[in-house]
C-alpha cells in the first residue's frame, strides 16, 4: 500500500483542525441582545454596535477613523470615491490577489493597472509600481497578502513623490504591524474585510479605516445613501451636502457579531503568530520548498493563510498535487487566486473596454506580461488555512510530516498522476 493518503495510504493528521468561525453562548447573547432592542439596522448611521466597533476597531489598528459597511470590496470602492477617483482614472493593484481589488475602483469607473509581484513576499513590487506610473495614475492599492505584507517604506515614498491616494487592502491583515505600526494605517486608507473566511469575522461586513477625518465623513456619507456625515463618520449632520452615495451600512446584528469577534481576535493572532515562527523553521528543513522571505519590518505577523512556495523540480510535483496530496492527509489548503490578469473579467472578449479602437489607452492585454504572478499562481503557491497555526506546535508538526511525506513519495504521486491523465 502507498504511504500516501492521496493513494490510499493512512492519513498524517487523524484529527480535524479546529472550525472557523469560532462561537460560543456570547455570539448568541450579543445577537439576542440587538433583537430584544429593537434597533436592528444600520439606520440612522452608525448605530451603537457599529460606533462602538469604529473605535475598538482602530484601537486594535491603532489609529485612524473606522467606518464600517457591508464588506471588504465596497470599502476600496468607497475609498476610490471618497478621494474623488474615478472616470479616467488609473489604479494600480498587485497581479496576485482577489479579483475584488481590481473590481472595487472599476466600480468606481477607474481602470486598474495590473503590476507584478515580488517573488519574495508575493506582494505587489515597488519597482513594478515604478513602471506602471501614468499621468493618468491616482492610486495604488497594495494587498498584504496571505501572511505578508507589502513594502509600505517604498509604496509610501513612491506614493509621496507621485502625489497618489494609497488604500492598503487588508482583508488578509487585521492585526498586521508595520514598523509597529497597524496595517491599513499607513496610506489613506486601509480596507478590510469580516467575511466569514476571514480572521475577524462576523459572516459578512467591512471596515474602512481613514487616516483623515474629512475623507471618513464622505465615506460614511456614500454609504448611507449620501447623507451628509460628520468629519471622523460619526453620526449624520444637516450642515453638509448630500453625496452621491448608496446603501452599504452594516446592520447591528453584523457589529454585534464581529465585537465578540474582537474579544477573541488578541489570543487567535497571538496562536498564530508564535505557530507561523514555528512554521518557517519545520519548512526550512523540508526539501524542494522555499519559505518566503520574512521582513523584520513586517514587526507582527497577524494572518489569514500562511503562504509558502515549492520548487517544482526540486520537490517533483507541481503546487496543485501537493495541495491534493496535502488535503488528502488532512491539511488544509488550497492553491490560491489565478493572475489577475487571467481572471474571466480580463479576457478581451469579455469587456467592452477592449473593443478595438474605442479605448486604446485602456486595458493593453497583450502587453500583460506578469512572469512572478504566473510562478507563484501557476506552479508554486500553497496556502495553508489558519485553523493550522491555532492548535499548537502538534497542528504545524502534523502539517510538515504529512508535507515531507508527499515529498518522499513525490515520483510515485507524479506517476499516478500522469497515468490518470492517459486514461
Ligand atoms: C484580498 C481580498 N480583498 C478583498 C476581499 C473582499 O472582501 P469581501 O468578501 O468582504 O467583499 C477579499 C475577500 O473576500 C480578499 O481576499
Amino acid at each position: 500500500m502507498s504511504e500516501l493518503a492521496l493513494l490510499g495510504g493512512p492519513k498524517a493528521r487523524l484529527e480535524p483542525y479546529p472550525a472557523w468561525p469560532v462561537w460560543d453562548q456570547r455570539d448568541i447573547d450579543a445577537v439576542t441582545e440587538v433583537i430584544r432592542s429593537g434597533r436592528w439596522g444600520g439606520f440612522p448611521y452608525p448605530g451603537p454596535k457599529t460606533a462602538a466597533l469604529a473605535e475598538q476597531f482602530a484601537a486594535l489598528q491603532g489609529g485612524g477613523y473606522a467606518v464600517p459597511m457591508a464588506n471588504g470590496t465596497i470599502t476600496m470602492e468607497v475609498a476610490c470615491r471618497a478621494a474623488g477617483i474615478g472616470w479616467g482614472d488609473e489604479v494600480i493593484v498587485p497581479a496576485y490577489t482577489f479579483q475584488a481589488t481590481a473590481a472595487a475602483p472599476m466600480a468606481a469607473g477607474a481602470i486598474p493597472v495590473i503590476a507584478d509581484v515580488d517573488p519574495q513576499t508575493y506582494c505587489i513590487d515597488p519597482k513594478a509600481v515604478e513602471r506602471a506610473i501614468t499621468s493618468r495614475t491616482r492610486a495604488i492599492i497594495p494587498v498584504h497578502l496571505g501572511h505578508q505584507m507589502a513594502d509600505m517604506d517604498a509604496l509610501m515614498e513612491i506614493a509621496t513623490r507621485h502625489h497618489l491616494i494609497v488604500i492598503e487592502d487588508c482583508a488578509h491583515a487585521h492585526g498586521a504591524k508595520w514598523r509597529g505600526q497597524g496595517a491599513g494605517t499607513i496610506g489613506d486608507f486601509g480596507s478590510f474585510s469580516l467575511q466569514s473566511s476571514k480572521i475577524l469575522t462576523s459572516g459578512e461586513g467591512g471596515i474602512l479605516l481613514c487616516r483623515d477625518a474629512v475623507m471618513a465623513g464622505r465615506a460614511a456619507g456614500i454609504i448611507d445613501c449620501g447623507r451628509p456625515h460628520q468629519a471622523g463618520g460619526g453620526p449624520e449632520t444637516h450642515d453638509g451636502e448630500y453625496l452621491m452615495g448608496s446603501n452599504f451600512r452594516l446592520s447591528e446584528i453584523i457589529a454585534a457579531l464581529a465585537l465578540v469577534g474582537l474579544e477573541r481576535f488578541p489570543e487567535q493572532a497571538r496562536q498564530r503568530e508564535a505557530m507561523a515562527a514555528y512554521m518557517d523553521e519545520a519548512l526550512s528543513e523540508v526539501s524542494g520548498v522555499r519559505v518566503l522571505q520574512r521582513d523584520p519590518r513586517h514587526t507582527t505577523r497577524s494572518f489569514y493563510r500562511y503562504v509558502f512556495a515549492v520548487k517544482p523540480e526540486e520537490f517533483g510535483l507541481e503546487h496543485d498535487m501537493v495541495c491534493a496530496a496535502l488535503d488528502a492527509e488532512g491539511v488544509d489548503c488550497w492553491t490560491g487566486y489565478e493572475a489577475m490578469h487571467h481572471y474571466t473579467l480580463f479576457q478581451p472578449q469579455n469587456s467592452k473596454l477592449a473593443v478595438p479602437n474605442a479605448f486604446p489607452q485602456y486595458f493593453k492585454f497583450e502587453e500583460m506580461n506578469l512572469p512572478e504572478a504566473e510562478r507563484a499562481c501557476e506552479h508554486e503557491a500553497v496556502w495553508l488555512d489558519e485553523a493550522i497555526f491555532r492548535c499548537g506546535q502538534q497542528g504545524v508538526d502534523d502539517a510538515v510530516e504529512a508535507l515531507k511525506k508527499i515529498q518522499q513519495n513525490a515520483k510515485e504521486l507524479a506517476e499516478a498522476a500522469k497515468k490518470l491523465k492517459e486514461r
